[in-house]
């Protein structure tokens, strides 16, 4: 049985201002359909044996969580961080509670920050993980780069793994391949990046695949105070209904740390499966500009926006009219209070913005 551990907490403050404290890009309806969160849970349906999906968010987000889990038709054991400490004590609490309702499951870390456009390939790359991570591996699922981006983990695949029974049919294609990893470097510098795609790395997609107790080892050996404090606040830990309280003072002593750089940088443990699913990292405002729909003109607009003589501009508005004359390239997001207006290539750079926004109160 896999148990699905959903990460949901962070901000995302990327796609400010859209996504406030109180509502984190994830939790989002960014089409005004089903948010990330809620398509991460779905594509768990067609995944056959699943146990109860274990949810990681921070507390301010809970009923946001517990209402878009409900109003899917599913349920799920929503555990409450605290504050946020990145993903290493997220997913290593996580498989201290699911190692407990099970022998020892297998643990499918999903990010909820992600849009797969072909459900059935990665259904398929996860299903090849299944093996090696049963055999004590940490599953990697790796993505074929398309460009330097700095904003991933980056993966040197190394031997193929044994081959596992052949396929029962055609169709099956080329799965079943997997690799031992060389190397994992966890978001490296713009040079660093282009040497690593001209050399066949893949990026990291950030979903990962192991048995709890091979977790629980590796963030034992490679990060021991996240393992530590996790084992004391998960002993504290109180159940309500569906959330799981956490206690504060162990879990906030904990380092941040993502699971990355505290565990895959460092153990010898990795595998990589190759992934070719139509995987997106919705990081920023030119992320959804490349996978919107775009108008003859290059524009993905979305609400109550016109344009004229405007070219390869991303504009949505919230409510007011929002209009864009003899503009290119150009982010321009309305929200009830405030309005952002950024070059589309420099789209990352919100983060900083959000972060002196905040330093000024
Ligand atoms: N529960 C919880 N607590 N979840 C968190 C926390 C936290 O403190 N911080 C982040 N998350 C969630 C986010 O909501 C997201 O769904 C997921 O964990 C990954 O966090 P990001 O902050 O989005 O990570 P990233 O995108 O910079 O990097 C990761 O993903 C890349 C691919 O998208 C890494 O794994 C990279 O190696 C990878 O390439
Ligand atoms: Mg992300």
């Amino acid at each position: 049985v896999i148990v699905p551990v959903v990460l949901a907490g962070g901000s995302g403050t990327r796609l400010w201002p859209l996504s406030r404290e109180l509502c984190p890009k994830q939790l989002l309806s960014l089409d005004g359909r089903e948010s990330m969160f809620q398509e991460t849970l779905r594509r768990l349906e067609r995944l056959g044996e699943v146990g109860r999906p274990v949810v990681v968010c921070t507390e301010p987000h809970r009923f946001l969580v517990a209402e878009q889990i409900r109003a899917l038709g599913q349920a799920a054991d929503i555990v409450l961080e605290p504050a946020d400490r990145d993903t290493a004590p997220a997913v290593a609490i996580a498989a201290l509670l699911a190692g407990g309702q099970d022998d020892d499951p297998l643990l499918l870390v999903l990010p909820s920050d992600h849009q797969i456009s072909q459900l059935d390939a990665f259904l398929a790359a996860v299903k090849t993980g299944m093996v090696p991570a049963a055999a004590g591996n940490l599953v990697t699922f790796g993505i074929c780069p398309e460009q330097p981006e700095t904003g991933y983990g980056y993966i040197q695949p190394g031997q193929p793994g044994d081959s596992p029974a052949p396929a029962q049919s055609a169709d099956a294609g080329a799965e079943g391949e997997y690799f031992t990893v060389r190397r994992f470097v966890e978001k490296p510098d713009a040079a660093t990046a282009r040497q690593y795609l001209a050399q066949g790395y893949l990026w990291n997609s950030g979903i990962f695949l192991f048995r709890a107790s091979v977790l629980l080892a590796e963030v034992a050996a490679h990060a021991p105070e996240i393992s530590a404090r996790m084992l004391e606040a998960y002993r504290g830990r109180q159940r309500e209904r569906d959330f799981i309280r956490l206690p504060e003072e162990p879990f906030t002593a904990a380092p941040t740390l993502s699971l990355d750089r505290a565990v895959m940088e460092h153990t010898g443990k990795a595998v990589v499966v190759p992934m070719a699913c139509g995987w997106r990292d919705i990081g920023s405002w030119s992320a959804l500009w490349d996978g919107g729909a775009a108008d003859a003109q290059g524009n993905v607009l979305l609400g109550r926006v016109v344009s004229r003589d405007s070219r390869n501009c991303y504009a949505r508005s919230t409510g007011r009219l929002l209009a864009l004359l003899g503009v290119d390239d150009l982010v321009v997001v309305e929200t009830a209070d405030a309005v952002l207006v950024a070059r589309r290539e420099q789209a990352q750079e919100v983060r900083e913005l959000v972060r002196e926004l905040k330093k000024r109160g």
